[in-house]
């Protein structure tokens, strides 16, 4: 549309005199134009408005930004008249007001996707000095202003027939009754000038992929109203938490950051929920209002989708949810919280004995994932596991204690699970104080109360009987406590509202068949209300909200006349371990992840970490039969049991090893020698190969890494090449990786495996030059450091040729890429169908234990030993040579070269269909489980996305899954699981991938799906 009327005015009064480019808007027009001073939004009101309202928006933004002007508001350009805002006629006689403001850096959050949690509370934040700033605006209240207002928001009452007659409609009509049960509390609060409409559209954020994004505008004053604050955040929290992947963690932070500048009252805090929903309730309402009449209208349908999905999210709890947020602001969970806590502490050591017997002098057991090993698999915990949960060691008192706030790893059913996946959430963290005693024991009330609950809970790990008690304080203050795996006879005596006298035995301890199945004990929590709790009590927490979780159900050591410290869980702090790590090593000693991670535990392709959260392992490529296999931990165990010594006594143990490994080789390759690194296995490589071709010159591809000690380290351009590292040693001769993406010779050229190997002529020709004289060829077969790189077909064959015309001898380094790992082949040289001289094998071959191993010809050894002795003090101990062989066991017995097969096809498929959908990948490589991931910023420059690929795996840590990240560049996603994992875990990571994939083109604006 042609808007000459505006353009001759804006160039006139402005000096705007280039294109005005139209942007959305409801009912305004908008145009971004490029003024004197930068860019600028050009707005023109609706047609014959109220001019009252542009008043109010111009005065409001320059009233709140005398008093913050730091505050990123508009900035209203005046005219040279001085006037904010110009009267004008449009071209079809309408009466217009312009006005023009400075424009933004950023987009509509509404376009970013959902915000990590540090944007919300900076949001809240600054939605606070918002308010601040507006307290004392002389508003307006302009005609349509009504509508959108929070504290009279009650007019959709009157129209909830729009909603037809189905569950939605019941569903609304049960937020306007807890609005209308909150809202003499809202009226009781001052109103002042507010925003009124922080939706994610009036919320500009400039994204970012290391840093979280960056709130750098707040716009759009045209629905200010004049109500109490927290309207402003239920408003903003109503849409910041759309489709969030924790919309309540989503509000706690951003409530927490507006409390955190301007502080809230718990009155405060508890409406924001039920006005929050209020106003996702008007906005349905209203926009099916406005769609009568076109019932079928898919945009309808499509806008209203999110607000209902959380509307309709039976997962939050609005109670728990007033708990939460009280909680993140530093507040009680609850108003009585403090003078039940006083009260119960004056009266510790006076309760009746819950077990009719002093507690203060028995043993704590532990657990913990960091003390415990029960269960043995961490996703299922056994019967006879669970009947014998393992009372303190070096002692057999009948009655023991479990801690409370211990993090463990026996609630393995799917109930404790919260999400789709093995490594989802879980709920790990034990919220009440565990009495081990005999079954039959009997229990007793600590103090007077009455039966709130009683039932027999009989599933499966569940409670058996259980007993809830409600209690007064002198104050008269409610409080509630709990008794779990009780026998269920007491169902017959007690009753709802039965009152039990302070030390009256009313249950008894249930045996392992009456009480879910557990080793005898009672699971004693309590809680300070049953708001959001009912009679179904959790009776563990979730480590993410543990911390509003432990300020409802605190401690009940008083009640049990102990020290709240005798059985309080002291968790691992993350800080302090890194604090500590910092004190002691060196800072070249580097962490993964910008969180760093602990794990604690391990079971087959998962981790564990302090608080039991479980992760996806998709990149340790060392526990390659999967962590913590029994058989490995047996056979370790049996053989320490009897001796571990070295290579100068006779043993089987070496023999049975070396007889598997050759197994699996070409027939020439007869000679072992086993060691205790990859690193050290690469020095004897070295040595064997020197002395064999009596040449001390090596040939290998650049950005190889083949270990960490100093010779290891001179053929290894990955190393050698850094700042401080010395550079290339005269005796080293690099050649390209045969990289046939992003090197100089591509998949386009037929003949690329030719062209890389002829590189090696080159580097022999320098050899010459230098006067050198050749020993060998080493590479990793698939460069991994490199990029998980997989050579053309002939490539290794054409190179292997050329050195050994020239008298080199060819060492393949197959740590990585050996014992069954690419599905298809037990070795990488098959794939490229060569022969090596000598074999170096390491990480995989002890699932974790250090043991490497060179394998040559009979000829090469020969050589060898014409010199001194060869000794390694560990290298070939018979524990190293029993687990070595253990593994190469486990893979044949669990089939699992064929898993890494069907899994890295199922993986591979997967990655190519995210290719379809993202551009930011660039190429999909692998074969099995030797996976790379290369993301590009444009696929036809391949320039590396180095900060994708950061934020990838920084995210999908932060959701559960590990990968690394590899390549020159550091922009290859690097995956290579443990050869246990299965479908589940590959259909995870491709599903969190996917995830990942679209934040990370939204925040890098990259091209999206
Ligand atoms: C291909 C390759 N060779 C050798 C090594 C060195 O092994 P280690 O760390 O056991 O000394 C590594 C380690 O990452 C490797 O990837």
């Amino acid at each position: 549309m042609d808007h000459g009327w505006l353009h001759d005015m804006v160039a006139r009064q402005f000096g705007i005199t280039g294109p005005l480019r139209q942007l959305g808007g409801e009912h305004d027009l908008n145009f971004r134009a490029t003024g004197a001073g930068g860019d600028v939004i050009v707005k023109a009101m609706r047609r014959n408005g109220d001019i009252a309202l542009v008043e109010n928006q111009c005065s409001a933004t320059a009233w709140a930004l005398r008093s913050d002007p730091d505050l990123p508001l508009p900035h209203i350009l005046p005219a040279p008249d001085g006037r904010l805002w110009q009267p004008l006629v449009d071209d079809c006689g309408h009466q217009r007001v312009v006005w023009v403001q400075r424009a933004f850096e950023g987009i509509p959050m509404g376009d970013a996707g959902p915000q990590r949690l540090e944007t919300l509370s900076a949001l809240g934040g600054l939605a606070a000095r918002l308010d601040r700033a507006l307290v004392g605006y002389g508003w307006t209240p302009t005609s349509d202003a009504a509508k959108w207002d929070l504290s009279k928001a009650d007019w959709i009452a009157g129209r909830l027939d729009v909603l037809g007659d189905g569950p939605r409609r019941r569903l609304v009509e049960g937020i306007v009754a807890d609005y209308e049960k909150a809202f003499p509390a809202l009226m009781d609060l001052p109103a002042q000038p507010i925003h009124n409409d922080l939706n994610d559209f009036n919320i500009l954020v400039v994204p970012g992929l290391i840093e979280p994004a960056r709130v750098s505008g707040l716009i759009d004053f045209g629905d200010m109203a004049l109500a109490p604050r927290v309207c402003e955040i239920a408003i903003a929290g109503a849409y910041a938490i759309l489709d969030h992947e924790t919309p309540e963690a989503a509000l706690g932070a951003l409530v927490a950051g507006y409390h955190g500048v301007s502080p809230l009252s718990a009155a405060e805090i508890d409406l924001i929920w039920p006005l929050l929903r209020m106003r996702l309730a008007v906005s349905v309402v209203n926009s099916t209002i406005e769609a009568v009449g076109r019932p079928d209208d898919p945009y309808v349908t499509i806008s209203q989708a999110p607000a209902w999905r959380l509307l309709e999210n039976e997962a939050i709890d609005g109670a728990l949810m007033r708990a939460r947020l009280r909680v993140a602001c530093g507040l009680l969970a609850t108003d009585a919280a403090s003078s039940i806590a006083g009260w119960l502490d004056q009266r510790r050591g006076a309760f009746a004995p819950v077990l009719g017997e002093d507690l203060s002098g028995a043993p704590v057991g532990e657990l913990s994932v960091k003390a415990s090993i029960v269960p043995e698999n961490p996703f299922s915990l056994r019967p006879d596991e669970a009947r014998r949960l393992g009372r303190p060691a070096g002692t057999d008192t009948a009655l023991w204690l479990g801690k409370y706030g211990e993090p463990r790893l026996i609630y393995t059913d799917d109930a404790f699970r919260k999400g789709p996946w093995l490594a989802s959430n879980r709920r790990t963290i034990h919220m009440a104080v565990d009495i081990f005693a005999a079954a039959g024991k009997a229990v007793q009330a600590p103090l007077d109360g009455t039966v709130a609950t009683v039932e027999n809970r009989t599933g499966h790990l569940d409670y058996g009987g259980v007993v809830i008690l409600e209690h007064r304080t002198a104050e008269g203050d409610p409080f509630y406590t709990l008794y779990g795996h009780l026998d269920p006879a007491m169902c017959e005596t007690l009753h709802v509202g039965s009152r039990i006298a302070a030390g009256e035995v009313f249950a008894r301890l249930g045996k392992p068949d009456e009480n879910g199945g557990w080793e005898p004990h009672l699971h004693f929590q309590m809680a300070l209300t049953l708001d959001g709790m009912g009679h179904d009590w959790p009776g563990v927490a979730d480590p993410d909200d543990w911390a509003w979780w432990r300020a409802i159900c605190p401690n009940p050591a008083a009640l049990l006349n102990l020290p709240d410290d005798k059985v309080a869980y002291h968790a691992i702090d993350a800080d302090t371990l890194l604090a500590e790590r910092q004190a002691r090593f060196g800072s070249n000693l580097k962490l993964s992840y910008r969180r760093p991670v602990t794990f604690l535990r391990g079971w087959r392709h998962h981790l564990f970490d302090e608080m039991g959260r479980p992760y996806l392992d998709a990149y340790n490529n060392v526990p390659h039969v999967g962590h913590a296999h029994p058989r490995i931990r047996a056979v370790a165990a049996d053989q320490l049991a009897r001796m571990n010594a070295n290579t100068r006594y006779l043993h089987p143990a070496p023999m049975a090893l070396a007889e598997r490994i050759t197994g699996r080789l070409p027939s020439e390759l007869e000679v072992c020698f086993f060691v205790n690194s990859g690193s050290e296995a690469n020095e004897l490589a070295l040595r064997l190969a020197r002395t064999a071709s009596g040449g001390y010159d090596i040939v290998t591809p650049d950005h190889g890494y083949h270990g960490n000690t100093t010779g290891a380290i001179d053929i290894s351009a990955y190393k050698f090449n850094k700042p401080g590292m010395g550079g290339r040693k005269p005796w080293v001769h690099l050649v390209d990786v045969a990289d046939d993406y992003r090197g100089r010779f591509r998949r386009d050229d037929p003949d690329r495996a030719l062209r890389y190997a002829e590189q090696v002529d080159g580097a022999l020709a320098e050899v010459e030059r230098n006067g050198g004289k050749l020993a060998g060829f080493i590479a990793e077969t698939f460069p991994s450091v490199g990029g998980q790189i997989i050579p053309p077909p002939g490539y290794l064959a054409q190179v292997y040729e050329r050195i050994r015309r020239a008298g080199g001898i060819c060492i393949a380094d197959e740590v990585q890429t050996g014992l069954g790992r690419l599905g298809d082949f037990y070795f990488g040289f098959e794939q490229q169908e060569v022969r090596p001289d000598i074999v170096v094998l390491g990480k995989p071959l002890g699932n974790g234990h250090p043991i490497g191993a060179v394998i040559t010809t009979r000829a090469i050894a020969e050589r060898f030993a014409q010199g001194p002795e060869y000794f390694s003090t560990f290298g070939g101990s018979n524990l190293s040579c029993r687990i070595a062989a253990e593994v190469l066991d486990i893979v044949d017995d669990e089939g699992l070269q064929a898993n890494a097969k069907a899994m890295g096809e199922r993986l591979l498929g997967g990655l190519n269909a995210l290719g379809e959908k993202y551009p930011v990948i660039g190429d999909v490589r692998g074969i099995g489980l030797f996976v790379g991931l290369d993301l590009v910023t444009d696929r036809e420059s391949r320039n590396p996305a180095t900060a994708a690929a950061d934020y990838v795996m920084n995210r999908l840590r932060d959701i559960r899954i590990l990968v690394g990240r590899e390549g020159p560049a550091d922009n290859i996603l690097k995956i290579r699981p443990p050869l246990t994992v299965d479908a589940e875990g590959i259909d995870m990571l491709l599903d969190r991938l996917d995830l990942c994939l679209k934040e990370a083109s939204l925040f890098s604006n990259l091209p999206d799906a």
